[in-house]
């Protein structure tokens, strides 16, 4: 497996994202996290909205019956939605890191991102809780989710700590910050810098990169494969799936690897046997042409 620095350990490639994990039985758990290590996979991404806090749950009570698990593990958490609203708050994030150590059964975590950026975010603020965090050892590193160059910097302005992630939807069907970037000096809607500059930013300070959501068509829609509104993108994938030998989901998670930041792929996927086609992509790296020939056919267009 491919791995980034990451503290003092190496962080996989490839990350398994907890969102989904609330309804899984402890024995299904069991299976997906060992699927994960034994594919080089050490990553966790969590939050505390994810099911109500119940992923978190589940997953501490594997922690619980298997402590030592937690050495080979780097766990991520993430915190700012809560009851309708964002909240960027000293005050929510020091409860809410402590709910994510309880539910978690672990005296810390090695990642905390803000989830989402808040409107009424004061950066002291947060760098008083990231401080609070980091000399009580709660907190090892810190980071962001969803955020542009611009709300980075705003809050990195008051910080002590460098922010080391931030967490973005990417996928082949839908990668605005890419758009953005290609269609820069265009009439084109692509060009709108909605996300303009935020992955140039991220690259040009040593952000790593994490893309959630890596499947799906939008917000939520459902996975673009074997989705007729995606039959020549689906193509595309096949044909490379043949030319490299593996599984069509392979190529998908490939194609974000491809991409020149320091890229972590976030998967949602709670089938062990779909951990092997994630872990498959970070074996080899598409070309060029096989990339820019699969942003192509998932109805994007060139300047
Ligand atoms: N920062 C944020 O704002 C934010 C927002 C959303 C998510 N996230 C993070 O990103 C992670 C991934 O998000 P996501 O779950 O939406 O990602 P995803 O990997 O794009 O989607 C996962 C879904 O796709 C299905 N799937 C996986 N492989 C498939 C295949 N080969 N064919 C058909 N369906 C397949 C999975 O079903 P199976 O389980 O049956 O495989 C699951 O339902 C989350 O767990 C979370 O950690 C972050």
């Amino acid at each position: 497996m491919k791995t980034i620095p990451f503290l003092d350990m190496q962080a996989s490639v490839i990350g398994i994202g907890c969102m989904r994990i609330a309804g899984m039985t402890a024995s299904e758990l069991d299976s997906l996290v060992k699927s994960a290590l034994d594919h080089g996979i050490n990553f966790f991404d969590h939050a505390d909205i994810y099911g109500g806090g119940k992923s978190e749950r589940v997953f501490g009570e594997l922690l619980k019956s298997e402590p030592s698990l937690r050495e080979n593990l780097l766990l991520q958490s993430k915190c700012s939605i809560h009851d309708g609203l964002y909240d960027c708050s000293k005050e929510y994030i020091l409860r809410s890191v402590d709910g994510i150590l309880e539910r978690l059964h672990t005296d810390h975590i090695d990642s905390l991102l803000l989830h989402r950026p808040d409107a009424l975010l004061e950066p002291e603020e947060i760098a008083l809780a990231f401080d609070e965090l980091q000399k009580n050892g709660k907190v090892l590193s810190f980071g962001v989710s969803n955020m542009n160059r611009y709300q980075i910097e705003l809050i990195s302005s008051a910080l002590n700590q460098k922010l080391m992630v931030n967490q973005l939807q990417m996928s082949i069907a839908h990668c605005p910050a890419i758009d953005a970037g290609i269609n820069v000096n265009t009439m084109k809607d692509e060009a709108v810098m909605r996300e303009g500059g935020t992955l140039e930013y991220c690259r040009m300070n040593n952000m790593i990169v994490q893309t959630w959501s890596p499947l799906q068509k939008g917000f939520f829609q459902g996975v673009f494969l074997n989705d007729p509104e995606y039959a020549e993108l689906n193509a595309v994938i096949k044909e490379l799936a043949e030319k490299y030998s593996c599984p069509e989901d392979t190529i998908a998670y490939a194609w974000l690897l491809r991409y020149p930041a320091k890229i972590q792929v976030i998967t949602g996927t709670t089938k062990p046997e779909r951990i092997a086609n994630a872990a498959r992509a970070a074996e080899f790296s598409l070309t060029r042409e096989e990339w820019y020939r699969l942003y192509k056919a998932s109805g994007k267009t060139l300047p």
